[in-house]
């Protein structure tokens, strides 16, 4: 396609796109299960007036705008206290999930390489921690090393003690982990870490604005957060279950004595001194202040409401399928999100049925299934949603082969 020789009016562009996004999947219906955390019309039409403010600002310089500096230390500052940080805690937004945890695997190999005079750096990661892990590995030179999981599909912690070595420069756990829900020995991993002076990372993006209400709930949450001795830093995206729209995500510290290994400072430059703490240059405005303007919004009474929607929906749901006796989870999810495939039928074929009837589900490998990640919004669609997946696994026939999706 080439740029076009005349431009359009604003209305027939918007027709266009509309047009197109007829196309897209119907978040709003709650008939997705990842990507979109729909929470319902005030939080969207907050989050729109929120955006609205802040679409040009650039958060590169926090001298020029000084509300968004301002924004984003408290977005850090709410976050670290949700997550038990006491007042050494230190951190920063990102864009999201994959960008924190990039900027936590360029600290711990720094900081391994400083302070332990770490040259070969590996990274220990459970088998289920989402992909960004290895992408970090990948882009920063770090050797990527897989933690088996135990058959409670938690990562097996004696194996992971075998595998460190004096080389090791972070150790992860997930806190939830994407595919299967469940929540790693966190305890005993950033033990092994701790005890040899190595970096331990909870991955809790999709549990960090999830586990703390689900406690304050009275559920019982195994430990994951800086209550955890051992634990160094902690991943949390508000653009999850924070509800806020997409790009914003905190990499917290237990010190700020780890956060100078984060940062990157250049002062050889015609152009001036430039210091980041995150791996984008011009930063959008708009996440910031929607992540601190959904905060502030919802409060912490509006997110254990979200949060007691989304877990009522998620055991509602749960329980229907098990009640389904060619279905069966995998593993012992605590909080929102579940993988369920069988034992006795082809899983991806009543995917494929539930794609017909219009619901989004994502497909997993090793073993087979169909993930869910529930928001507040499924408990209004959770009885039709059973009734569907009960009519799918009654009708399902040959499997058309969807290729595994990741979120
Ligand atoms: C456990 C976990 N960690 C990290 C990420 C990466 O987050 P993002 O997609 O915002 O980069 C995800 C995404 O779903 C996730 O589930």
């Amino acid at each position: 396609m080439k740029l076009p020789s005349q431009g359009s009016s604003i209305e027939a562009v918007v027709d266009k796109m509309k047009e197109r996004k007829a196309e897209d999947a119907n978040w709003r219906g709650a008939r997705t299960f990842s990507l979109v955390y729909p929470a319902g019309e005030e939080v969207d039409r907050a989050l729109r007036e929120f955006n609205n403010l802040y679409l040009y600002e650039n958060a590169l310089n926090p001298f020029r705008f000084p509300s968004l500096h301002t924004m984003e230390k408290e977005v850090v500052a709410m976050t670290t206290d949700l997550l038990h940080g006491d007042e050494n805690a230190a951190g920063a937004m990102t864009s999201g999930g994959t960008e924190s945890i990039l900027m936590a695997v360029k600290t711990a190999r720094d900081r391994a390489r400083a302070e332990r005079g770490v040259t070969a750096p590996q990274l220990l990661a459970p088998v289920s921690a989402h992909p960004a892990f290895a992408k970090a590995a990948m882009y920063l030179g770090l050797e990527h090393v897989q933690i088996p999981l135990a058959d409670d599909l938690r990562a097996d912690v004696s194996a992971a003690a075998k595998l460190i070595t004096d080389q090791t420069a972070i150790v992860v756990g997930s806190a939830p982990n994407y595919p299967h829900g469940m929540i790693d020995p966190i305890p005993e991993l950033a033990a092994l870490a701790a005890e040899r002076g190595i970096h331990f990372h909870t991955d809790a993006c999709v549990g960090g604005f999830m586990l703390p209400f689900l406690e304050k709930l009275g559920h019982d949450i195994p430990p994951f957060d800086f209550r955890v001795p051992g634990v160094t830093t902690i991943s949390a995206d508000v653009h999850k279950y924070g509800y806020c729209t997409k790009g914003a995500s905190v990499i917290a510290h237990r010190h700020k004595d780890t956060a100078q290994y984060q940062m990157f400072l250049y002062d050889k430059w015609p152009g001036g001194v430039y210091g980041s703490f995150a791996m984008a240059g011009a930063r959008p405005a708009a996440p910031i202040a929607a992540a601190w303007g959904i905060m502030n919004f919802l409060g912490e009474a509006g997110y254990l409401r979200l949060a007691g929607r989304a877990i009522a929906a998620a055991q509602k749901m749960r329980a229907g399928i098990e009640a389904i006796p060619e279905l069966r989870i995998w593993g012992k999810p605590v909080a929102t999100l579940t993988a369920f495939g069988s034992d006795s039928i082809d899983i991806m074929a009543v995917g494929d049925v539930m794609d017909d009837r219009g619901w989004h589900l994502d497909r997993q490998q090793g073993p087979a299934a169909l993930h869910m990640m529930v928001s507040p919004e499924h408990d209004r669609v959770a009885d039709q949603f059973l009734s569907d997946l009960r009519a799918a696994v009654a009708q399902h026939g040959e499997s058309r082969g969807v290729a595994a999706r990741y979120s």
